[in-house]
């Protein structure tokens, strides 16, 4: 039986487990997007996960939108996630960098009033914080260029070089969630007739050539890609997922990449779950993401489902869910108001098992 616990060989390191942290997004890096000795505290708990993914990370000031969100394109960011990979490093944790480009949901506020880039002028549902903290509606994008487009995987190239030379192991392409790279992939958000629109080869050319550039700079081994084939988020739909992931995950196939990461919890409308069709068609190494527990992940691996689990709100508020896990021990709830909040409250405040205990 191979469970949790079971050490896994990914991206060329030996994880001492199959317990992964999921990206999570927690809004600590103030205005400018650095991460400060606070967000090194808060990872360097977290450690003894198999292997943290960071928050998302823009990769460039058109692809930031979240309130004090980071980014890696100012000297100040790198040496802000150096920090971080050091300190993760010195508790003998490994750390990859999830990269972003949040497309139609970044609002003109962040960019100069300018209109978000998208596939196609498809808005998005619902709005966001601006960075004085005012909830705006979403406006309608503007559908990116080509030459855009290129400039956009040099980008994602670039960040990915600047995440390794700050000392982290690797990097998670952002292909989730409704954001720049997600809305290629599924036609709700993609209407375009050119290369990059219609068949899914086409609408997974900009994820392919974002792989082929940023594995250029640091190689395939240390780049991983995440996927949602059935949320919603921000209105995000395509009208066959059960084809377009599958179908995407067989063009992954050709490169020798770090890790395949899903996030699928359960499908909204009685939908059948995409993540088997996934795990099959995929060759390398699956982490699945959503709603698992310490019974469901084990469950899972056992099952052959995933190599590894992702877990996201548990990591909230269990900074050593690993021991917690090892050792049967009751887990602590997070608290959603202090998601989003700067400073350490809700943040590097949850309690260790043995003080808990
Ligand atoms: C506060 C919060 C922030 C999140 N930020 C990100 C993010 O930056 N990138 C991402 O891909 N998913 C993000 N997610 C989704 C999580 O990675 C994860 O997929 C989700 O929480 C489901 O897993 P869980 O049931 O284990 O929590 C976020 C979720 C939460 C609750």
């Amino acid at each position: 039986m191979t469970i949790l616990f079971d050490p896994i060989r990914i991206g060329g390191l030996n994880l001492p487990n199959r317990i992964i942290m999921a990206p999570l997004t927690r809004g600590r890096t103030g205005a400018a997007g650095v991460p400060d000795p606070l967000v090194a505290e808060y990872y360097a708990q977290r450690a003894d996960a198999g292997l943290l993914i960071t928050e998302a990370t823009a990769i460039n000031a058109q692809g930031r939108g979240w309130r004090n969100a980071p980014g890696i394109y100012t000297d100040e960011q790198i040496a802000g996630w150096r920090a971080v990979a050091d300190a993760v490093h010195a508790r003998g944790g490994h750390i990859f960098m999830q990269i972003w480009h949040m497309g139609r949901t970044v609002l003109p506020k962040y960019a100069n009033g300018e209109r978000p880039v998208a596939p196609s002028e498809i808005k998005a549902d619902g709005g966001m914080l601006d960075q004085d903290g005012n909830r705006r509606p979403f406006v309608i994008p503007r559908a990116i260029t080509i030459s855009e487009i290129k400039r956009t995987v040099a980008d994602f190239a670039k960040a990915a070089e600047r995440a390794v030379d700050a000392g982290l192991d690797g990097v998670e392409i952002h292909a989730a969630n409704n954001f720049l790279v997600d809305s290629f992939l599924r036609d709700g958000t993609n209407r375009r007739k050119d290369d990059y629109g219609g068949s899914i080869e086409n609408r997974a050319r900009f994820l392919i050539e974002t792989i082929e550039a940023v594995s250029r700079v640091i190689g395939a081994n240390r780049v991983g890609v995440r996927l949602s084939p059935t949320n919603s988020y921000f209105g995000i739909s395509d009208s066959q997922p059960h084809v377009t992931f599958p179908g995407v995950a067989l063009l992954l196939n050709r490169f020798d990449l770090a890790y395949l990461h899903i996030l699928e919890s359960k499908p909204e409308g009685g939908l059948a779950p995409v993540s088997p069709l996934i795990r099959a068609a995929y060759k390398g190494t699956l982490i699945q993401n959503g709603g698992y527990n310490f019974e469901s992940g084990n469950e899972a691996i056992d099952a052959d489902a995933a190599d590894a689990i992702a877990f996201g709100t548990l990591f909230i508020a269990n900074p050593d869910l690993v021991t917690r896990f090892r050792r049967r021990l009751p887990l602590a709830a997070p608290d959603p108001e202090t998601f989003y909040t700067p400073g350490a409250a809700g943040y590097i405040d949850y309690p260790f098992a043995r003080s808990a205990a």
